[in-house]
């Protein structure tokens, strides 16, 4: 049956696709539609079902008959390489936090333990997640047939052991492993993890069968739970999801892996050109500036503006001027004083003085950008989100209204 033919009538089978994209997230596609025709035609009693009773079975039986499990080990090597990496540069003697998220029968888990076991790695927790029950159940068993090995047969020998037509893995594979069936559409992963909990999330084969909107949610969900540091690996066909979602950073070095965009990432890239100055002397340096300020309270504008001229130290030249502001308190004086402040990085003090500067003229939109560029580099954050409010309402800046949802998002993340 085509995507386009299906009939508004044919009611079960809408209802099935909704509840499946509502319940699982799913993408409602031409394959899924066929699954789901199948599934109709094999258990033709739920046309009889009062509606109640039909979602309550479809919860129990129809996600594990129509969600992909196709799974194998070893699927992704050069994954489990960049975690040996990862964790030889900078986990060392730490445990070592890993979600499988999308585990299905647990074969991307257990790779990740025996890689571990040959690697001489055992201080390690995997977590591995899936909304597929019966999926879990086997992981949870550790039995596979020999579809799950294909052309790693020779893991068969060493890690598996032979029980009738099983392969079951051997225990010690086993014990750091856990597997949970959470849906994290509908929970908050939060409840059941700290925030920033892992080191290393893989999400392999998974979002390309979901709809935009699940993977938004899916994606924000593994954000909360991976570490500042942590590094997020997915397959390439899924890696223009994770960009496009704008919270994962390919890392430069190796372009499987990803890393969580941080806030300060944000303002970085937003203000490229600008870097961040230790401010911690500025006080002082403004202390030096009122000092030296004494020497010229007498001094008529001309002559100010005449010391100005000869003089070669820096900041006389900011006491001076900030002397010649005080005698005509004119917006042009004071804005010729605070560009000197940040010409010679003390931003805090600029920072006081762009308030000032702003409450006595009617800023335009390069005052607002310089009081916002400034915010950033002093990293004042509270006075940021305002100014930018009144940005947009002045200005109404695209840039300026992303940038703003993009820091209340973070801020509310962190
Ligand atoms: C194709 S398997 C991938 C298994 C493994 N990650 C791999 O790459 O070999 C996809 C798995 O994602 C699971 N899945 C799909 N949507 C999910 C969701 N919203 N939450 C959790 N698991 C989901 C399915 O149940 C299925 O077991």
């Amino acid at each position: 049956m085509k995507l386009s033919n299906l009939s508004k009538s044919n009611t079960l089978l809408e209802t099935i696709c909704d509840f499946l994209n509502y319940e699982c997230g799913l993408k409602v596609t031409e394959a899924i539609i066929d699954e789901v025709l199948k599934y109709i035609k094999k258990n033709y009693f739920l046309d009889q079902l009062p509606y109640n009773d039909l979602i309550n079975y479809l919860k129990k039986n129809l996600i594990n008959s129509v969600l992909i499990n196709e799974t194998y080990f070893f699927r992704n090597p050069e994954q489990l390489d960049a975690i040996i990496d990862y964790y030889n540069k900078f986990l060392k003697n730490k445990k070592l936090k890993i979600l499988s998220f999308g585990c299905s029968s647990g074969e991307e888990c257990y790779s990740l333990a025996i890689k571990f076991f040959l690697e001489n790695i055992d201080n390690y927790e995997i977590v591995g997640i899936d909304i597929d029950n019966e999926a879990l159940e086997i992981a949870k068993k550790g039995e596979y047939t020999e579809n799950s090995f294909r052309n790693n047969v020779m893991l068969l020998k060493n890690f598996f052991k032979r029980i009738n037509d099983k392969y079951v893995i051997k225990d010690i594979y086993k014990k750091n492993i856990t597997f949970l069936n959470i849906n994290l559409l509908k929970e908050n992963a939060l409840k059941y993890f700290d925030k920033h909990h892992f080191d290393v999330i893989l999400i392999n084969n998974v979002l390309i069968y979901l709809d935009e909107k699940a993977i938004s949610i899916i994606l924000k969900q593994l954000n909360n739970l991976l570490s500042k540091q942590g590094i997020l690996l997915t397959t390439k066909e899924e890696s223009f999801l994770i960009e496009k979602a704008h919270i994962f950073k390919k890392d430069p070095y190796n372009d499987i892996i990803y890393k969580k965009i941080l806030f300060e990432d944000i303002l970085q890239k937003e203000f490229r050109e600008l870097y961040y100055i230790k401010a911690e002397n500025d006080e002082q340096d403004a202390n030096k500036i009122y000092e030296i300020s004494n020497k010229y309270k007498n001094e008529t504008i001309e002559k100010l503006r005449e010391y100005i001229k000869i003089t070669q130290n820096k900041n006389e030249v900011l006491a001076i001027s900030y002397r010649i502001f005080e005698k005509t308190l004119n917006a042009e004086d004071l804005k010729n004083f605070i560009n000197l402040l940040i010409n010679e990085n003390y931003y805090h003090e600029a920072h006081k003085w762009l308030k000032t500067y702003l409450m006595i003229i009617n800023p335009t939109e390069k005052d607002l950008n310089d009081y916002i560029k400034l915010c950033i580099k002093t990293k004042n954050y509270d006075d940021l989100i305002p100014i930018l409010k009144k940005k947009i309402e002045l200005y109404n800046n695209k840039k300026d209204i992303l940038l703003l949802k993009t820091i209340l998002g973070h801020i509310n993340e962190q």
